[in-house]
C-alpha cells in the first residue's frame, strides 16, 4: 500500500517504471513514534520526505514562544524540499502528529534527477507552486476572514484530505488537540473553541476526541466564504 502511495508522489509520479525503482534504491524508511520531532526549524537539512503512513505537522515557533502551524500533511505528502532548492536551514520544524512512516532522500541522491529528468523538476515545482497558492490563501484569509470563518476552512481542508464518510455524515480524524487546531486556525484556543461550539450548537458538526463529524458541509462551506 505505501509503495503505492511513494509511486503516485510528486516525485515519482513523472516517472516511468524502470525510473521510478532506480530512484527508489536510493529512498530510506523512517519511522516515527507519536510526538516525534524529525527536525526542528533551523537545523541543516540534506533530505527531503514524503509521508507514507501518518500524520506529520509543520510548524513554527515565534521569538515569544507561541507557535504557528503551516499544515498538515498526510501519505503522499511532501516536505523537507526547501533546504534542496535553497541551501539554508529548515524553514519549519517536522513533527509526528501520530505513530508515522516516511520515505526520506537525500537531496545529494536528487540533484542528478532534477538536472537529468525536466519532468522531475517540472512535478516539483508544480508541488511548490500549489504551496504558494495555497499559502496565499492562507494569508487572504488571515486578513480578510473572521475566525469562525477561518475554522470552517481548515475543517473542511482537512475533511478532504483525512475525512471518511460515515452514514452521519464526514469524520475527520485530525489528530489536534484544541490548541493545535487554533495554531493552524491562527487565534486564540477560547476564539476556535468559541467557533466550534457554535456551529456544534447550529447542527453543522459533532465535535469528538481529536475528530470532528461533519454532519452539514454546505453550511460549512458557505460559512467559510
Ligand atoms: P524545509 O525548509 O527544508 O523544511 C521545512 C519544510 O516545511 C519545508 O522545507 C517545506 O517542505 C515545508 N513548508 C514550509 N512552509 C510551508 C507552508 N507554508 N506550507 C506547507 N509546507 C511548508
Amino acid at each position: 500500500m505505501s509503495e503505492d502511495v511513494l509511486s503516485k508522489a510528486p516525485l515519482f509520479a513523472a516517472l516511468d517504471r524502470e525510473s521510478a525503482a532506480a530512484l527508489r534504491t536510493s529512498v530510506t524508511e523512517v519511522r516515527l513514534a507519536k510526538g516525534q520531532t524529525l527536525f526542528s526549524e533551523n537545523d541543516a537539512g540534506d533530505r527531503l520526505y514524503v509521508v507514507l503512513e501518518g500524520k506529520i505537522k509543520l510548524s513554527r515557533t515565534a521569538a515569544d514562544g507561541r507557535e504557528n502551524l503551516l499544515s498538515v500533511l498526510g501519505p503522499g505528502e511532501m516536505f523537507g524540499e526547501l533546504s534542496l532548492f535553497d541551501p539554508r536551514p529548515r524553514t519549519a520544524s517536522a513533527i509526528a502528529l501520530t505513530e508515522a512512516r516516511l520515505a526520506g532522500l537525500g537531496h545529494d541522491d536528487l540533484r542528478p534527477w532534477l538536472t537529468g529528468r525536466p519532468e522531475v523538476a517540472l512535478h516539483l515545482l508544480r508541488a511548490l507552486a500549489q504551496r504558494l497558492r495555497r499559502t496565499n490563501d492562507v494569508i487572504a484569509d488571515l486578513v480578510f476572514t473572521d475566525v469562525p470563518g477561518r475554522v470552517a476552512k481548515q475543517l473542511l481542508d482537512l475533511a478532504e484530505r483525512f475525512g471518511q464518510k460515515t452514514e452521519e455524515g464526514v469524520r475527520v480524524h485530525h489528530d489536534l488537540t484544541q490548541e493545535e487546531l487554533a495554531q493552524l486556525v491562527g487565534a486564540s484556543r477560547e476564539t476556535v473553541n468559541k467557533a466550534l461550539a457554535d456551529f456544534a450548537q447550529r447542527g453543522w458538526l459533532r465535535i469528538e476526541a481529536k475528530a470532528v463529524l461533519i454532519l452539514d458541509k454546505e453550511r460549512l462551506q458557505h460559512r467559510s466564504r
